[in-house]
């Protein structure tokens, strides 16, 4: 399958020759492929932006190369259909709206691409429904919450039709209920509509809701795998001044102590099911050896992994409405 995003031993300078020039970024290799949800972590300064800004073509490589679907964006020749092809969405909403009403402005695009205007209208409704803001059409965007801002901002590049879309850190200004909505929609956009997400975030339970995490530091790649994966590597990533999930950390600290809970737990429902585990055995133990109860069986009394996993099903019911034109407006094209 052909590759979304290819970056080959990509560096980046800031400043022009003579003035004071800074590196950015230095050798970076990355393939990301159709529909994958990959999310960007490192510490401020460390190039994720600068990486995020390479990915359509708002910055050109100093050295190496960066290819979407295949081309490259030094030509100036391909900046059109790249532009088409990745959307970028940034952190401050209000920086992004462009209308004096939420149809105007996920119009806006649409229409700078001399989209005919009744297409427009079924991309803005279609677009309005995938971040679930269709009662706000006719809404003033600038009196909307944060959250409710953002979404209409993703909806303004969804309504482009791009294949990728790169968000860096969308939910940075938003508080913990309008980071929820964001993080459902971009989830949609990726599993129901297969759009091929690069999230920026630093906020790890973001993060682990990705496939693929990337770790960046002083401008490089440092880890590059599987969230539970990059989880797992909590002293590294101590090291690098990053947090780990909450759960995760207890995991490790927990195991440190002897608990013998799995590597890299990642959510509340993992957790619970491994101590669930660990319990069931420490109970079947009990009698061969002093008859003390696991410390876990402690833990386990509030803990209800059938509970979580059908709170979570529930949840996954609402996105059923953005499922049923699904793979037939982005695969063929816009
Ligand atoms: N416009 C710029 N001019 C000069 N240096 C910059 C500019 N933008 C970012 N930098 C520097 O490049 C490095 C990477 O920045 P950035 O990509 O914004 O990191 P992050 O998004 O991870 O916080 C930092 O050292 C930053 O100071
Ligand atoms: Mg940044």
């Amino acid at each position: 399958m052909e590759e979304m995003i290819r970056a080959e031993n990509l560096g980046y300078q800031y400043g022009s020759a003579g003035d004071m020039r800074h590196t950015a970024l230095r050798g970076i290799n990355l393939s990301i492929r159709p529909g994958e949800f990959v999310a960007i972590i490192g510490h401020n300064g460390s190039g994720k932006s600068t990486l995020a800004k390479h990915f359509n073509a708002l910055l050109v490589p100093t050295s190496g190369t960066v290819t979407v679907k295949g081309m490259k964006t030094s030509d100036p020749r391909n900046l059109w259909r790249i532009r088409q092809t990745v959307g970028m969405v940034f952190q401050n909403p209000d920086n992004q709206i462009v209308a004096t009403t939420v149809e105007e402005d996920v119009a806006f695009g649409p229409e700078n691409l001399g989209v005919p205007p009744a297409e427009i209208r079924r991309r803005v409704r279609e677009a309005l429904e995938c971040v679930d803001m269709v009662e706000y059409v006719r809404h003033a965007p600038h009196l909307l919450s944060g959250g409710q801002k953002q979404r209409v901002a993703i909806a303004g590049v969804v309504a482009m039709r791009p294949e990728c879309i790169v968000l860096d850190e969308p939910t940075a200004m938003l508080d913990p209920s309008g980071r929820q909505e964001v993080m459902r929609t971009i989830t949609r956009l990726n599993r129901d509509e297969g759009i091929t997400v690069v999230l920026i975030t630093h906020f790890m339970n973001e993060a682990v809701q990705a496939d693929r995490v990337i770790v960046m530091e002083s401008g490089r790649i440092v880890l590059d795998g599987h969230p539970r994966k990059v989880f797992s590597e909590v002293e590294t990533l101590r090291a690098l001044r990053l947090d780990v999930p909450q759960v995760t950390e207890l995991a490790y600290e927990l195991n440190k102590e002897g608990a013998g809970l799995p590597d890299g737990i990642l959510t509340v429902e993992e957790f619970a099911d491994a101590i669930a585990g660990a319990s069931h055995e420490s109970r079947a133990m009990e009698g061969a050896e002093d008859g003390r109860a696991h410390p876990m069986s402690i833990v386990r009394e509030g803990a209800d992994p059938a509970r979580d996993r059908r709170a979570k099903n529930s949840e996954g019911s609402d996105r059923a409405g953005c499922r049923g034109r699904a793979a037939t407006a982005w695969c063929g094209g816009g």
